[in-house]
């Protein structure tokens, strides 16, 4: 197709807007009084935020783009806007709530129900073979040390010697410790301070060492 030109399916994903915030806000805040520890915050991420994470992703590199923790959608649409092919992206949502509110919004989007956990297992099963950045927000101060780590592992799996991992944190260290940076034979590096995020955060970006 000649470049600017856009197919119907493509015209509609540049249309999809945002949830509102207050909208998001809403159900982030009752899914975070379920299951507080499980969603890590109670508050959705600031599209600068959301921003910040997607500006780390390589749109030249072959291979899908993974969000993990997807939550009301912020750095999914931030994705999007970017310029993350929707075909090319692969969002997962453990929270089944959330699952089915995003699901229902992005409703062209290929969002699974899942554990960050599984993710090799879950990549595989929809033939998923070469990752290009693992986009993820998931709540690792507020995990046990070993689903921490096992998680973590996971990610360093699935993007083989070419993909990163782009990871925010509201901590002052790397969220990936370097013991299992070691472990894990990868870098990190601070990427953006979102300092008009609420609580400010850090995005940092692993690479193959
Ligand atoms: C801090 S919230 C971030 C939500 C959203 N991305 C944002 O930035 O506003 C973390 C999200 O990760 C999800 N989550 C936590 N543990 C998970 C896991 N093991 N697998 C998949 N999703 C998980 C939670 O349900 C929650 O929606």
């Amino acid at each position: 197709m000649p470049q600017g030109l856009l197919n119907k399916k493509e015209a509609r994903d540049e249309n999809v807007k945002p949830m509102s915030y207050r909208r998001g806000r809403h159900h982030f805040i009752a899914a975070a009084m379920r299951a507080p520890f499980k969603i890590g915050g109670f508050l959705p991420s600031s599209k600068a935020l959301a921003r910040a994470m997607a500006s780390g992703v390589d749109l030249h590199k072959p291979g899908a783009v993974v969000e993990l923790g997807a939550g009301t959608g912020v750095v999914t649409h931030a994705l999007l806007q970017a310029g993350v092919k929707p075909d090319n992206l692969v969002v997962i949502e453990r929270d089944e709530k959330l699952h089915a509110l995003i699901s229902n919004h992005f409703s062209h989007l290929n969002i699974l129900c899942a554990d960050a956990i599984e993710l090799d297992k879950v990549l595989a099963g929809i033939g998923v073979t070469r990752v290009s950045a693992v986009v993820s927000s998931l709540p690792f101060l507020v995990m046990p040390k070993e689903v921490r780590n096992a998680i973590q592992q996971q990610m360093a799996k699935v993007i083989g010697q070419d993909g990163v991992i782009i990871q925010f944190t509201y901590g002052p260290k790397s969220p990936i410790t370097i013991t299992q940076m070691r472990k894990n034979h990868l870098h990190g590096k601070r990427h953006k301070l979102v300092v008009a995020n609420v609580p400010p955060a850090h995005v940092w970006v692993y690479k193959r060492v």
